[in-house]
């Protein structure tokens, strides 16, 4: 049986929202932690390590209000750009935080899912995402999926090339491509489109983040660096998502004074 998460450490409790308006999936850019660790005269990669406990209490925060889906963006398709000794860094940083969070996550009953592309991605960080999606496989209380060598675009692509092979065997044909058949070769159509994206650092751009899936994504951008994010800050995020009007191109009148 999963255990529920620790309180957070201040004793407040997850907002009482209506279910109608907690977001299903949760989009989180964990931006801001070179500066985070810059302004204390420490190297980047500090930055990321505090980042790791952001990451773990987003995540039980996101149990205790019942969010099924949380998207942790860790590491893009173009983020291969960075200093090779940021990149090395990252790369071992991802299996280990894995490796160290496996057992509370399962306990947790989180189901862990990898989004990304295989080319150019370590084989020991393909190797502990594959084993944690294995051993998490049958836990229902919440999914996260950790998108690591993930790009939105890239994402798209290698949708429309598998789609065009199904085209070019003859599986599929041209004329009945549509949105619904490309989501269905997404890397998992089976999660939510996203209902919250949520950004740290200050940054006003979603960086090529599940560009599909946030179509109609509510977007929420913190001014607060990834490592001083909580369940806290995911709370009044989800605070303010309760508050907005979607309305997926549709409108109505609201004729003032009536
Ligand atoms: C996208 O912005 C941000 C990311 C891909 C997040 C990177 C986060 C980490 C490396 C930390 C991983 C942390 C854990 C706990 C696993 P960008 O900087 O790529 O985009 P930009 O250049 O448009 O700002």
């Amino acid at each position: 049986m999963p255990v529920f998460p620790d309180p957070h450490p201040s004793g407040a409790v997850a907002p009482k929202i209506p279910s109608q308006f907690v977001p299903r999936h949760v989009a989180v850019v964990m931006d801001g932690n070179g500066r985070w660790a810059n302004q204390r005269g420490l190297p980047r990669n500090e930055g990321h390590k505090a980042g790791e406990h952001s990451l773990v209490d987003v995540v039980a925060g996101a149990i205790e209000m019942g969010i099924p889906y949380v998207s942790a963006y860790a590491f893009s398709t173009e983020n291969w750009r960075r200093s090779i000794d940021e990149v090395s860094f990252i790369m071992r940083f991802v299996t280990e935080v894995l490796t160290r969070q496996l057992d509370t996550l399962q306990s947790w009953g989180v189901r862990v899912l990898w989004s990304g592309r295989k080319p150019k991605l370590w084989k020991s960080v393909i190797r502990q995402l594959e084993y944690c999606q294995e051993q998490t496989k049958n836990n229902t209380v919440c999914t996260l999926v950790m998108c690591v060598n993930y790009g939105g675009r890239a994402e798209i692509a290698d949708a429309a090339q598998a789609l065009a092979q199904d085209a070019a065997a003859g599986v599929v044909k041209p004329q009945s491509v549509n949105e619904k058949m490309l989501a269905r070769y997404l890397y998992h159509p089976e999660v939510p489109d996203v209902d919250l994206f949520l950004r740290s650092s200050g940054e006003l751009r979603t960086s090529n983040f599940l560009l599909w899936q946030s179509a109609y994504a509510e977007l929420v951008f913190l001014d607060v660096l990834w490592p001083d994010v909580d369940r806290l800050v995911l709370w009044d995020a989800v605070e303010q998502y309760a508050r907005r009007d979607r309305r997926y191109g549709g409108a109505v009148d609201q004729v003032a004074g009536r």
